[in-house]
C-alpha cells in the first residue's frame, strides 16, 4: 500500500450542515430527494447546540446545505449565529428565493456561496429542476447577490444530458458577474437515470470544455470539479488537465456531513451513519472507531492503495463510484477489483 492513512485531525476541516430536506424546486435528479415530510428536523435551538459544539471542536468551515436552506423561516438567524461564532461560511442554495433583502444580509455573514444552473437555456433548466420559473428565478437571485458583493460559485449537476452546454453556462455565468464555475458529474440517483452517467468520451469533453472556459472567462476565477475525476479514468495525456480541476475528495476524514435530523456521515451522498448528535455530542462521534476505516483510508479500492497516482489523485470520487456499483453494473475505471465489488 502506498499510504497508510492521514493525520487524525482534531475535528473535520469542513462540515456539510443540511439544516432541511424541504426543498421548492424538485430536481428530478437530486440525491437528496426526500422532501422532509417527518417534521423531524433540528430546531433552531439544536441546530444552534450543534454549531455551538462545532466550533469547540475546532471544525474551521461550514457549508449550509439542503434542501433549500432559504426554506426555513430560521434560516437567517441559524446563518447569523454561524457567523457570530466565527466559521468560515458558505452557503449552497438553489438561490431562487434570493431577493435583495436576502442577499444584503447573507453578504454580511459570508463572502461567497453555491448555487446551481443545469443549462443555459431556460426551458431546460426548468425542466431539470422540475418547476418552470426556476432559470428566471435563479439568475434574478444571482444578479442581487452579486450586486452585494458577494461572490457566487455556479455548480452544474453535469450529465449525459447537459455536458455539451457547460461552455454556454460557463459564458452566461460570467456575463452576469459570477466568481467561479465548478462541474459535479451526475452522481447516480436512481437506476432508472443509468443513461444520463457521463462515460470516458463524454468525460474528455467536459475536461476539454472546461479548460477552454478556464482559459476564456478571465472573470471566473476558477473552474474544478468538485467530484474528482480519477485519473485511471481518463488517458495519460489528461493526467495533468485533471490535476488543475480536480478538487480531492477528504471523504470522511477532512469532512462529515450533519443531516437535517442531526445523522452524521461521511459526506452528503454516503448512508454510512456514524452517530446521532440527538443521542451523542459531536466531539464522541467524531473520536468514535467507526470513523477509523475512513482515516486509515480502508475505504479506497485496493487498487487504489497499491497506485502510484495515490497521493495526487485520491481515488477520485469514491461515493461516485459506490452509487454505480450498488446498482450492479461495471465501473470503467482500474480502481476496482473483484474483491472489492463482491
Ligand atoms: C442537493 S443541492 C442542495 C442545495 C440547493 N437546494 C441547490 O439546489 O443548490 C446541492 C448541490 O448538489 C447538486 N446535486 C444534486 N443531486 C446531484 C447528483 N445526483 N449528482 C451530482 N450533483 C448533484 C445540485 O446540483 C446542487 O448544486
Amino acid at each position: 500500500m502506498k499510504s497508510c492513512g492521514v493525520q487524525q485531525l482534531k475535528a473535520p476541516f469542513y462540515v456539510q450542515f443540511e439544516v432541511t430536506d424541504k426543498c421548492n424546486n424538485r430536481c428530478f435528479f437530486c440525491y437528496n430527494e426526500k422532501a422532509c415530510t417527518s417534521g423531524d428536523e433540528l430546531s433552531c435551538d439544536e441546530i444552534k447546540r450543534v454549531l455551538d459544539e462545532l466550533k469547540v471542536a475546532g471544525v474551521f468551515s461550514v457549508n449550509l446545505n439542503g434542501g433549500e436552506p432559504l426554506m426555513r423561516d430560521d434560516f437567517f438567524e441559524i446563518m447569523e449565529y454561524a457567523s457570530y461564532l466565527g466559521f468560515d461560511l458558505h452557503l449552497n442554495t438553489n438561490g431562487t428565493l434570493i431577493d435583495d433583502y436576502a442577499a444584503k444580509r447573507i453578504a454580511r455573514c459570508m463572502r461567497s456561496i453555491c448555487t446551481s444552473i443545469l443549462h443555459s437555456d431556460r426551458d431546460f433548466h426548468d425542466k431539470a429542476t422540475g418547476r418552470k420559473g426556476s432559470y428566471d428565478d435563479v439568475i434574478r437571485g444571482i444578479k442581487y447577490l452579486v450586486k452585494n458583493g458577494v461572490q457566487v460559485e455556479v455548480n452544474v449537476c453535469t450529465s449525459k444530458q447537459n455536458y455539451k452546454d457547460i461552455y454556454s453556462i460557463a459564458k452566461l455565468s460570467a456575463d452576469i458577474g459570477c466568481y467561479a464555475l465548478c462541474s459535479t458529474r451526475y452522481i447516480l440517483n436512481h437506476k432508472d437515470n443509468l443513461d444520463l452517467l457521463m462515460d470516458k468520451q463524454s468525460t474528455i469533453e467536459l475536461v476539454d470544455a472546461l479548460i477552454k472556459a478556464k482559459n476564456d472567462f478571465s472573470g471566473l476565477h476558477s473552474v474544478t470539479l468538485p467530484g474528482p475525476v480519477p485519473f485511471c479514468e481518463l488517458p495519460m495525456e489528461y493526467h495533468a488537465k485533471l490535476a488543475s480541476l480536480n478538487i480531492p475528495c477528504q471523504f470522511g476524514y477532512g469532512l462529515c456531513r450533519i443531516s437535517a435530523t442531526g445523522n452524521v456521515t461521511p459526506c452528503t451522498i454516503s448512508d454510512d451513519l456514524i452517530g446521532d448528535l440527538r443521542k451523542d455530542s459531536f466531539e464522541n462521534i467524531w473520536n468514535s472507531d467507526k470513523w477509523s476505516k475512513y482515516r486509515k483510508l480502508e475505504h479506497l479500492p485496493s487498487n487504489c492503495k497499491l497506485c502510484d497516482d495515490l497521493s495526487f489523485c485520491h481515488g477520485g470520487y469514491v461515493v461516485y463510484d459506490q452509487s454505480i456499483l450498488s446498482c450492479n453494473v461495471c465501473v470503467n475505471t482500474k480502481k476496482w477489483c473483484e474483491a472489492d465489488v463482491q
